[in-house]
């Protein structure tokens, strides 16, 4: 990655660009007082083959569970947004602090993290206590886009781990029946915008798997009806009811981009364009009524340029990747083992 940054900057204009300059900001305050960005060159000296080792886990994980790339992604965006980009998703219970994993958007539906800890524990073989796992995890979503066909880009680290986690603020993520208003408000709460980082970072929604059970209101009862969600497509409703009766299992698994479940690309967003997206917080973007003058252009404009929706989702992650870390070695630390704190 940051060995072929030339070739890679000039591959992804400026999605890149933007990295790049962010990374030479870095090298400026490097030889000042305390460091406080991010950069994409953080391990170049302590663990330089780190990218590689991370790589290795994530593709011999892949063998086994095609999922894992999705799933991964998703700790990341679940991580960032509880406290920044800290990696208080992957603590455990401890000292009567409840763990993040315990929360509904997370309990029985984030999964990953034994990938997360083969990483960790490769890279404390190669530089013991070097690598936090706030930035395993930014790594390991920039790795299992690109390894999905999806953009690559420098990941700009230095992250260290938190001591604490939020149960509470867990709770909160945006959720797959919040309303349009409350998934922009959510996302300005995490100093995103509302409108472009919003639409292209729920792209993420292109590959990976999601459950019955959210989804069947949409099929059967939404908004208390008794009826359909007429913004449903007819064809997809009836396809999505076969996988997902009335009275089944609400945890049987369905692909979130049916029409290609594994490659991360624009499909996304052409399935939005024709009313199959699978949840409400999906179609929302397109079909809510506040979403024509807001989040609807940025669906169309996505639906119809693969390079705008590559572009934009790289400058999101970079900015989704920047909230609130931790860089100030009195407020975090390199944790062992990611699931807990090293005084524990
Ligand atoms: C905008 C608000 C969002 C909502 C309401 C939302 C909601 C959900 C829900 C309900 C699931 C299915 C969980 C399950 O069935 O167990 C899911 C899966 C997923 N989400 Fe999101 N999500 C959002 C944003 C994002 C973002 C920003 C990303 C990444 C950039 C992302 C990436 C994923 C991926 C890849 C999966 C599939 C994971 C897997 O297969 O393990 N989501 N999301
Ligand atoms: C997590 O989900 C399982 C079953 O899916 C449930 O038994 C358990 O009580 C849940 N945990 C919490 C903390 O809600
Ligand atoms: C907004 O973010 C703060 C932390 O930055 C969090 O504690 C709070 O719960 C969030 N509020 C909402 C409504 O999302
Ligand atoms: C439909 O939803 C409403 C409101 O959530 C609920 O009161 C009602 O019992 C549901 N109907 C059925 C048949 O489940």
């Amino acid at each position: 990655m940051s060995s072929s940054s030339s070739t890679r900057v000039s591959q992804l204009g400026a999605a890149g660009l933007l990295a790049a300059l962010l990374a030479a900001v870095c090298l400026l305050h490097a030889g000042g007082a305390a460091a406080a960005e991010l950069c994409v060159d953080y391990y170049d000296c302590t663990c330089p083959d780190a990218y590689k080792i991370v790589q290795g886990v994530l593709m011999e994980a892949h063998q086994s569970d095609p999922r894992i790339f999705a799933s991964l992604i998703r700790l990341h965006f679940h991580d960032c947004f509880v406290q920044g980009c800290d990696g208080s998703l992957l603590l455990d219970t401890f000292d009567g602090m409840e763990s993040e994993k315990d929360a509904r958007p997370n309990n029985g539906s984030a999964r990953g993290f034994e990938v997360v800890d083969a990483a960790k524990a490769a890279l404390e073989d190669a530089c013991p206590g070097v690598v936090s796992c706030a930035d395993i995890l930014a790594i390991a979503a920039e790795i299992s886009v690109e390894l999905s066909g999806g953009p690559g880009w420098n990941v700009l680290l230095g992250r260290l781990d938190s001591f604490t986690s939020s149960k509470a603020d867990a709770e909160n993520l945006p959720g797959p029946f919040d309303g349009l208003d409350v998934l922009r408000a959510k996302f300005r709460n995490a100093t995103l915008d509302d409108t472009t980082d919003l639409v292209a970072l729920s792209g993420g929604h292109t590959f990976g798997r999601v459950q019955c059970q959210f989804v069947t209101g949409r099929l059967y009862n939404f908004s208390g009806t008794n009826q359909p969600d007429p913004t449903l497509d007819a064809t997809y409703r009836a396809f999505l009811s076969q996988r997902c009766p009335r009275n089944g299992d609400g945890t049987s698994l369905n692909d979130l981009d049916p029409t290609t479940p594994d490659n991360f690309d624009k499909n996304y967003f052409t399935n939005l364009e024709v009313n199959r997206g699978f949840l409400q917080s999906d179609q929302e973007l397109k079909s809510d009524p506040g979403a024509a003058g807001t989040t609807a252009p940025i669906v169309d404009r996505f639906a119809g340029s693969q390079e705008a929706f590559f572009s934009s989702f790289v400058t999101s992650m970079i900015k989704m990747g920047n909230i609130r870390p931790i860089t100030d070695p009195s407020q975090g630390e390199v944790r062992n083992r990611c699931a807990f704190v090293n005084s524990n």
